[in-house]
């Protein structure tokens, strides 16, 4: 047995504590495998978790992390062998079952994919669920016809790590983007990864208008709430809508009109993809769709496990911006 450290989250007199702890691993079942954790990716989901700010674990004690990149120490699976480095995310892992925030993972073989070749380590690292899920989103919007002269394509939630990706993926693709932002001070930022315009959502929200001027011939939300009525109510004639995120809440107030006058398409995105999209999904991003990862790096945090609890808080503040990825020592 070894032991390991961990970010493990507790209820206790039901409220959620977390702290580092040193964990012993246990026996692997047959089919999984034991990964040394090399990064794993912050995301707003995990810092809910973390902070016990909305109901996410469904058991405690329990190690968050929805996501994790490492390298496999031990097998009991044919799949994959001690040495292969590898992925995982979803699967409820960090909220059915422990996740990334420990220096060892248990998975079965079946929630793991090898990295991607075209892809180090680092750079999965640096895309993980945000960059999964602007790829989700893209995928979708090409199905239902979007081309790179539909017009301009709207994503809230700019300064976050789904926004800065998404826009930096959709300049890559060809597409011009609008960054919808609370902290106009982003914009030098935003532009730098590609967005052709930025605006500031507080000069846009309030808006009582029934539906707007038509600007955006597609829209990636990530905040919920008035920002997602407002991009509704601007969608061009035949506008898709991905809804992401909820970082300013679940509910939003709109009509039918974007539907019935402007043929509004507006869907859900869930990166806990089924498997053929995941593994066509990681092998666009380090292909055709992969970034340009110099131009990401001003946009990436690094961190370490004792961070981690004070970035989460401030990630629920909102007072963080772009990527923030954990980086255990292996990798450091
Ligand atoms: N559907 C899925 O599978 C999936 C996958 C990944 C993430 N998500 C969700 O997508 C959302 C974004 O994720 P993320 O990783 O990008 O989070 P993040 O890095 O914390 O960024 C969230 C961004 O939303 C904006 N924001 C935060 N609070 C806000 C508020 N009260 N009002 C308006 N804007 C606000 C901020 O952008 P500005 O500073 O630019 O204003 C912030 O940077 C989260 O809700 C997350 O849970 C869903």
């Amino acid at each position: 047995m070894n032991s390991y450290q961990a970010m493990v989250t507790r209820s206790v007199d039901n409220t959620i504590r977390s702290q580092i702890e040193s964990l012993q691993s246990g026996e692997l079942a047959p089919g999984e495998v034991r990964i040394q954790a090399h990064y794993a990716g912050v995301n707003y989901k995990d810092c809910l978790s973390l902070h016990g700010a909305a109901k996410i674990i469904t058991q405690f004690p329990r190690v968050a992390g929805i996501e994790v990149v490492g390298e496999v120490i031990e097998s009991r699976s044919e799949q994959f062998l001690p040495g292969d480095r590898v992925l995982s995310h979803g699967f409820q892992r960090g909220i059915e079952v422990d996740g990334g925030f420990a220096e060892l993972v248990q998975a079965p073989a079946a929630h793991l994919q090898a990295i991607p070749a075209g892809l180090s380590a680092e750079q999965v690292a640096i895309l993980g669920v945000p960059g999964f899920t602007a790829a989700m989103a893209l995928e979708r919007f090409e199905e239902l016809g979007l081309k790179p002269d539909s017009g301009l394509v709207a994503v809230s939630g700019a300064g976050g790590a789904v926004g800065r990706l998404a826009i930096h993926m959709l300049h890559r693709a060809g597409y011009r983007t609008a960054a919808l932002t609370r902290k106009l001070g982003n914009e030098a930022a935003l532009r730098a990864l590609g967005a052709s315009e930025v605006i500031d959502i507080s000069q846009v929200i309030d808006s009582k208008r029934p539906i707007e001027k038509p600007q955006f011939a597609a829209a990636i939300d990530n905040v919920g709430g008035a920002v997602l009525s407002w991009m509704l109510r601007s969608l061009a004639d035949g506008g898709l809508l991905a809804s992401v995120g909820n970082a300013s809440g679940n509910s939003f107030d709109g009509s039918v009109l974007p539907f019935i006058m402007r043929r509004a398409q507006m869907f859900g995105i869930v990166a806990n993809a089924p498997w053929p999209q995941r593994r066509r999904l990681w092998d666009k991003l380090a292909g055709d769709w992969k970034p340009d990862f110099a131009a990401l790096q001003p946009h990436v945090r690094f961190i370490g496990l004792n961070d981690l609890l004070a970035h989460a808080g401030r990630q629920l503040e909102g007072a963080t911006s772009g990527r923030t990825v954990l980086r255990f020592g292996a990798a450091g």
